[in-house]
């Protein structure tokens, strides 16, 4: 197969772009995915300074490596859950990541603030994950917001937001979907939440990382016991397989013609949020969820 845009002899095959390229193109393309999605979705405006919500494996590392290549002023923020033979490496990826290619990087620890999640998981008697993407989304916006940040970008891509779209659509749960999409505003003590890979499949940010060099962390939390979603992720692959295409054109629909309607039925009954009585951030009650869980794991 021959690169669509040089002739040269074809790297990477993409057939839901019913194109293939070589590695330089492919570089290219993937850049373009993540221009538009920034353009489109009015992410980043000139000059704001984004925080990069970087856990180590392909995904944040590949965004952090895009977002600079296209001039954004980015920093990056790792938070080390304090897990034994997992987070020390992790930690050390990211940091050499960082310091090799010259980005500046914040480690949060929560076991600093009473939250090792070791300790969390004795406490609680929920699935871990569920908590701990609590802690780590409260770390991430009160970081960003005390730090200046006019944006919070994660490395969600798109296999990784259609399975979540499927996953609400069939429990039609408006809430969720009326603020699922690649931009989150800005409200409040809430920075925008951006996901400029959203364009992007996990094989095509897997292929710019290993076309770059890019050596992410492989392995699944030891917690989690591997990715979340995977049973949709695989439903959705065979219907890709089926007919290319379908994934992108499934989302890109919802953003087009059914989001909005879940977001105004989301506006007319939102329940008020009012200021935390320990941490000060928006809470539907008197303390949010994460004081909830550091006094449940003090006790
Ligand atoms: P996950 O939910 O693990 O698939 O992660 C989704 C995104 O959240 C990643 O692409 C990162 O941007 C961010 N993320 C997850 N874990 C961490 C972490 N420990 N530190 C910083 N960012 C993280
Ligand atoms: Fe949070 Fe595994 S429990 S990353
Ligand atoms: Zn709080």
């Amino acid at each position: 197969m021959k690169c669509k845009r040089c002739g040269e002899l074809a790297a990477v095959k993409l057939p839901s772009h019913h194109a293939g390229f070589c590695p330089g193109c492919f570089e290219l393309f993937f850049r373009k995915q993540v221009e538009t999605a920034v353009r489109r979705h009015a992410m980043i405006a000139p000059g704001e300074k984004v925080l990069v919500a970087v856990s180590g494996g392909k995904d944040s590392l590949a965004l952090m490596r895009v977002l600079s290549d296209l001039g954004h002023d980015v920093t990056g923020l790792h938070v080390h859950l304090g897990i034994p033979d997992s987070s020390d490496p992790v930690c050390a990826r990211t940091e050499a990541y960082c310091r090799e290619n010259g980005f500046a990087l914040h480690v949060l620890r929560t076991g600093d603030v009473g939250l090792a999640i070791p300790k969390v998981k004795a406490a609680v008697h929920r699935p871990i994950c569920a908590v701990c993407g609590k802690i780590k989304r409260h770390y991430f916006n009160r970081f960003a917001y005390e730090n200046g940040f006019a944006a919070l970008a994660t490395g969600h891509n798109l296999d990784d937001e259609v399975a979540r779209l499927f996953a609400n659509v069939l429990r039609w749960d408006a809430t969720y979907l009326g603020s699922q999409g690649p931009t989150l505003p800005s409200e409040g003590r809430f920075v925008r939440k951006i996901k400029p890979l959203y364009r992007l499949t996990e094989f095509e940010t897997a292929a710019y990382c290993f076309l770059k060099g890019i050596d992410h962390w492989k392995a699944a939390c030891p917690y989690s016991g591997g990715a979340s979603f995977t049973g949709h992720k695989k439903l959705f692959a065979d219907l890709e397989h089926a007919s290319p295409g379908q994934k992108i054109a499934f989302y890109e629909a919802f953003l087009a013609k059914g989001r909005e309607h879940f977001a105004e039925t989301n506006r007319e009954g939102r329940q008020q949020l009012t200021p935390c009585a320990s941490c000060g951030y928006p809470s539907s009650g008197e303390l949010c969820g994460v004081c909830r869980i550091r006094a449940l794991v003090a006790k």
